[in-house]
């Protein structure tokens, strides 16, 4: 089988999706597979041309990568490709569009607000950040409507520092979503679908030594301890997995995805966000989660190269 790994773009994610491209095509190297490693620029439809692969595996991060745009691209030359279609991807890339939509579904997400830069110009920072805290209380936090691996986050405990944070926001995108804080047990179910229908990962706990899951802790060895499977009770872990596959299917994804949630003390699962194209780093969850299942890596990622669709 040849396949055509897309990795790097240009988005904020670009050395995460380099890491993540430089390890599934190792896997189905070793699994057999031929395999072409490609940035993606211009030349991406000459390239797939010239090659014709019998499969693309879209493995970028960030905006031009999860925002569903390659997919359009890929799903105009009919070329099948792993994950999820361009509207699915859509649905998932933006955090505003996914609670509500899983809110529908009756699944716990943070109370938010999501709020586009231009309202600051029009109504004013002081004042519309007065009332986010007056409806959403604090602690905060504050995130692109449309991000990844943590980037331009802040949690904020104090009105004093929201402004800052919505500065860090903007750097990243032009709509920030304010959540409510939720405290509780951080941890990633990831959910791989072969065909035969999402199947939920054993949930992945994560601790971080000394401050946030930030992106430094997120990708450099040994920042973070990870739990796999959590130490969650069988009950808390049932749940988990079915926030996660009711994210998978109501929004629509296929071939692989990662629900990032917070399980509180009361016992109930928050969901945070749900990533259509997960890390698959040396440090990602999606490939721990797959070796806690039991999966070897190499048989499970050219499962997942067979099961792609046009
Ligand atoms: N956005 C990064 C790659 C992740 O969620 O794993």
């Amino acid at each position: 089988m040849d396949v055509l790994i897309l990795a790097g773009g240009l988005s904020h994610e670009r050395e995460v999706s380099l890491r993540s491209g430089r390890r599934v095509a190792d896997a189905l190297i070793d699994a057999g597979a031929s395999v072409h490693v490609s940035d993606v620029d211009g030349e991406i439809l000459g390239l797939i041309d010239s090659l014709r692969p019998d499969v693309v595996w879209p493995l970028l991060h960030g905006a031009t990568g999860e925002d569903g745009s390659l997919r359009d691209l890929l799903e105009l030359l009919g070329v099948p490709a792993v994950g999820s279609d361009a509207a699915a991807s859509r649905l998932a890339w933006s955090k505003p569009v996914s609670k509500s939509l899983l809110a529908r579904e009756g699944i716990s997400t943070p109370a938010s607000v999501s709020l586009p830069q231009a309202v600051f110009r029009e109504v004013g920072a002081r004042a519309v950040l007065e009332r986010v805290v007056e409806r959403l209380g604090l602690p905060l936090v504050v995130k692109p409507a449309k991000g990844g691996s943590a980037l331009g986050v802040s949690v904020v405990h104090e009105a004093a520092s929201l402004p800052q944070a919505m500065v860090t926001c903007f750097s990243y995108g032009d709509v920030a979503l304010i959540e409510r804080y939720v405290t509780g047990v951080e941890v990633a179910v990831s959910v791989v679908d072969l065909g035969d229908g999402p199947q939920a990962l054993p949930a992945v706990e994560i601790v971080v030594d000394d401050g946030p899951n930030d992106y430094d802790a997120r990708y450099t060895t040994g920042r973070t301890e990870f739990f796999a499977p959590a130490r969650l009770s069988a009950e808390a872990a049932r749940e988990a997995g079915r926030v996660a596959v009711t994210a998978h299917r109501s929004l629509g994804l296929r071939g692989l995805s990662r629900t990032d949630l917070i399980l509180d003390d009361a016992g109930t699962a928050w969901f945070i966000d749900v990533n259509s194209a997960p890390g698959m780093t040396e440090t990602s969850l999606f490939p721990l989660a797959a070796e806690t299942a039991g999966y070897r890596l190499p048989e499970l990622y050219l499962r997942m190269a067979r099961a792609a669709h046009p």
